[in-house]
């Protein structure tokens, strides 16, 4: 049912797109056009896939990327992009289910990412500048969970300290601050970095669609062009493009829009993340002498929670409260996976599986965790280890605290299941307007109509091709999708996300 019922998506703010797409030059990488033999094949050309890839040629391994699209160009180009160690109100829970030993090497893993970015930033421009980051609260009864945050980042190493002195936004009554944070540019880093991985016996393919792997001695990853045959996989396509082990029950998917805005005031100095539900934050950037900044929240999980253009609109609202917009240039959002204990999956990809690696559930603290992920991952194909690995294992098992929330996620996704299958038709008969869009009934069929702005209608089974959830509008996105495991399709039912891996069929 079409919910966008106040204004046209055409009417929301900015261009639809990403600042780091609009700001640099796209790619253009040949795609895989035989059979290809690799000590390691890495899928998926964002942070992760990348910065593994260039470890690994560093390590003097020969490494072939497979990119489904164009690189850097999926949910690697739609980050606010802070290079921070600071991830929310995160440390006080680390120490407490892992241990202070633990909870340490996360945090020197996500300290070592700022650094590689630091030491390459003299190789090539990527827009890397230091900040300090702010994690801030604005209920004045939330003063406690500030001060146990800076104690248990303090005790873990991280330059943390409590202060009532926050620049902005206004409503911020208290913050723990990191000191030595920094952003960048994403695309301009990964760019630079995609240049030096390509050549002397390493490639990238672009537009190559993974579609199957097999973990035998040697590897081998089929793609719709070719095969690829290597000693090792690493798996870094975001939501793992093969699901052997489960992932989709353990990592749960969230929406957020961000706004990259021209403001009246004066830049913010730091970068700012008010902790909560919906989380809102903030972070300037300059570029060819123009000054932006970049505000996002408005979370909520994929496929829930009503319309997403009022999402882009209560954003917009508050970066309004905050600050003299003058002009709202681009808008784009994102998706993340979170695991319930807050620390990606970074290892093996199944018990089963030696040779076959996968990075996903950065809970959208990609940055940081995509460039650990790399280093991890690299280690551990080279057989060093890595002294981190045991806190990313994706074969951990989950903590009494972490154990609840997995059962309470999985049970809400059982109970819409079944509340979605038993729900009368919402639609009727009537013809749909342009631009709405509706989930109806035929036949005990559950079938997702769409009609576009040239009064065209687009019509496919509303049933989720994963495991047969019943996918639900995004107004903004003018897509399909779905609320239990967040995969995504657009409006003739092609998959976006996963963990999907077929099409909506055609009605
Ligand atoms: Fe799992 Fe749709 S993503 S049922």
């Amino acid at each position: 049912m079409n919910t966008n019922d106040e204004f046209g998506a055409d009417e929301l703010p900015g261009t639809d797109d990403s600042f780091w797409l609009e700001t640099t030059d796209s790619t253009d990488f040949e795609p895989l056009q035989d059979d290809h033999r690799v000590d390691v094949a890495v899928v998926g050309g964002g942070i992760a896939g990348l910065s593994a890839a260039m470890e690994l040629k560093n390590a003097g391994r020969t490494v072939t990327v497979l990119e489904s699209d164009r690189i850097v160009s999926g949910v690697t180009a739609r980050t606010t992009a802070k290079l921070t160690s600071q991830h929310g109100l995160v440390y006080h829970s680390l120490v407490s289910q892992f241990g202070r030993d633990r909870a340490r090497r996360y945090a020197e893993a996500n300290e070592a990412a700022i650094e590689t970015v630091a030491d390459r930033a003299g190789d090539f421009d990527c827009d890397f500048q230091r900040r300090p980051a702010y994690t801030y609260v604005s209920d004045e009864n939330d003063r406690g969970k500030i001060r146990q945050e800076v104690n248990a980042a303090r005790s873990v190493g991280l330059p943390a300290s409590f202060t009532e002195d926050i620049p902005i936004p206004s409503d911020a009554v208290a913050a723990v601050r990191f000191d030595d944070q920094a952003q960048f540019h994403p695309r301009k880093y990964l760019l630079g970095l995609a240049d030096e991985i390509s050549g002397d016996g390493c490639d990238i393919f672009e537009q190559t669609k993974a579609t199957d792997l097999d973990s035998g001695s040697p590897c081998k990853v089929t793609t719709e062009r070719g095969t690829v045959t290597a000693d090792a996989v690493v798996v870094a396509t975001h939501f793992p493009f093969s699901d052997p082990a489960g992932y989709f029950a353990r990592q749960f998917p969230k929406r957020s829009y961000v706004l990259a805005t021209r403001i009246a005031d004066p830049q913010p100095e730091g970068m700012y993340y008010r902790s909560g539900e919906p989380y809102f934050s903030v972070r300037p950037h300059e570029i060819d002498g123009e000054s932006f900044v970049l505000v996002g929240g408005q979370n909520h999980k994929t496929g829930q929670g009503g319309s997403t253009a009022d999402r882009y609109r209560a954003v917009e609202r508050e970066a309004r409260n905050h600050f003299d917009v003058e002009e709202v240039v681009y808008r784009w959002s994102t998706q993340d996976y979170r695991t319930t204990d807050s620390v990606p999956f970074v290892g093996t990809l199944a018990p089963w599986m030696d040779d076959v690696y996968v990075a996903t559930g950065f809970g959208g603290w990609g940055m940081t965790n995509g460039i650990a992920a790399g280093r991890i991952l690299a280690d551990e194909i080279a057989g060093s280890g890595s002294e981190w690995s045991n806190v990313f294992d994706p074969g951990r098992l989950p903590s009494l605290s972490d154990a609840k929330p997995l059962v309470r996620e999985n049970a809400t996704i059982g109970k819409r299941f079944v509340e979605d299958w038993a729900r009368k038709p919402q639609g009727t008969r009537e013809p749909l307007s342009k631009e709405e869009a509706r989930v109806t009934r035929e036949d005990g069929n559950a079938i997702a109509e769409y009609r576009d702005e040239d009064g065209e209608l687009h019509r496919v089974s509303a049933v989720c091709t994963h495991l047969k959830c019943v996918v639900a509008w995004n107004d903004a996105e003018k897509t399909w999708d779905c609320p239990c495991h967040g995969s995504r399709f657009d409006f003739d039912g092609v998959v976006l996300d996963g963990p999907a891996v077929r099409d909506l069929p055609k009605k």
